[in-house]
């Protein structure tokens, strides 16, 4: 039997609109490149990554000018314009468009183009945990503040324990076959796992970092930028 590869998907057909920026926020400029290089070149140059696919929306104008110049990565990456209307139809699309490349039991990992502090150190963790693992799992991080839940005014309405609450992260890493048939069953999805849960599984929670974590308000630039210069 042939192993299983290893496949990336970077859903980055998002507007962004948090960010309040004049372009889609995958391409503002951070640490001298635009966000999105950063997570794709950290696949690209993986070793244990086979081929990363970028899914863009149909009337992207920034993708090509952002590769163009990126010829080491001319090989390992290609652009899908397939977006969807959101994150969860930008995956599905881009996974039915790559389907005569792939194997029902290769690996996908899908990773927002939003996370800049990627590294190969927690690619290599994900891999590793996972190989063996019949259904797959996502880096996620242990919670550690205390957690209120409010009313539409900001109102405490009670404190919900931490104890064995996790924040999700990505990547998120599934086999073509199960995760393709799971984004096909569910609705309202945010991420992968909760597709995968949907058809009563239970992905494995493997530690992630805080440096990987989604860039989505302004200041978020800063402190995005802190972790990649100090590559902390
Ligand atoms: O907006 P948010 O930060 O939750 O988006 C997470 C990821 O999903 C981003 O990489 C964004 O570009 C992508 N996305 C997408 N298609 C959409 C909405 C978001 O690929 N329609």
């Amino acid at each position: 039997m042939i192993p299983p590869r290893h496949f990336a998907l970077i859903p980055a057909a998002g507007v962004g609109a948090r960010m309040g920026a004049d372009h889609p926020k995958q391409y503002l400029p951070l640490a001298g490149k635009a966000m999105l290089l950063h997570a794709l070149e950290t696949f690209a140059l993986h070793p244990l990554v086979e081929h990363s696919f970028v899914v863009v929306s149909a009337e992207d104008g920034y993708i090509d000018d952002v590769l163009g110049a990126q010829t080491h990565l001319q090989d390992k990456v290609t652009v899908l314009r397939h977006g969807g209307q959101t994150r969860h139809a930008s995956v599905l699309n881009g996974l039915r468009v790559i389907g005569n490349q792939l194997t029902d039991s290769d690996w996908v990992l899908v990773h927002d183009a939003a996370r800049p502090g990627l590294t190969g150190e927690l690619i290599d963790r994900l891999v590793h945990t996972l190989e063996d693992d019949a259904i797959g799992g996502l880096l996620a991080l242990p919670i550690v503040d205390t957690l209120k839940r409010s009313d539409a005014q900001s109102r405490v309405q009670e404190t919900v324990s931490r104890e064995n609450l996790w924040a999700a992260q990505t990547p998120q890493m599934f086999r073509y076959g199960l995760l393709k048939h799971a984004l096909e069953s569910a609705t309202h999805v945010t991420d992968e796992a909760s597709a995968i849960e949907a058809l009563g599984h239970h992905p494995k929670l493997v530690e992630g970092s805080p440096r990987n974590f989604k860039v989505t308000l302004p200041h978020d630039v800063a402190l995005a930028e802190l972790h990649l210069k100090g590559n902390s």
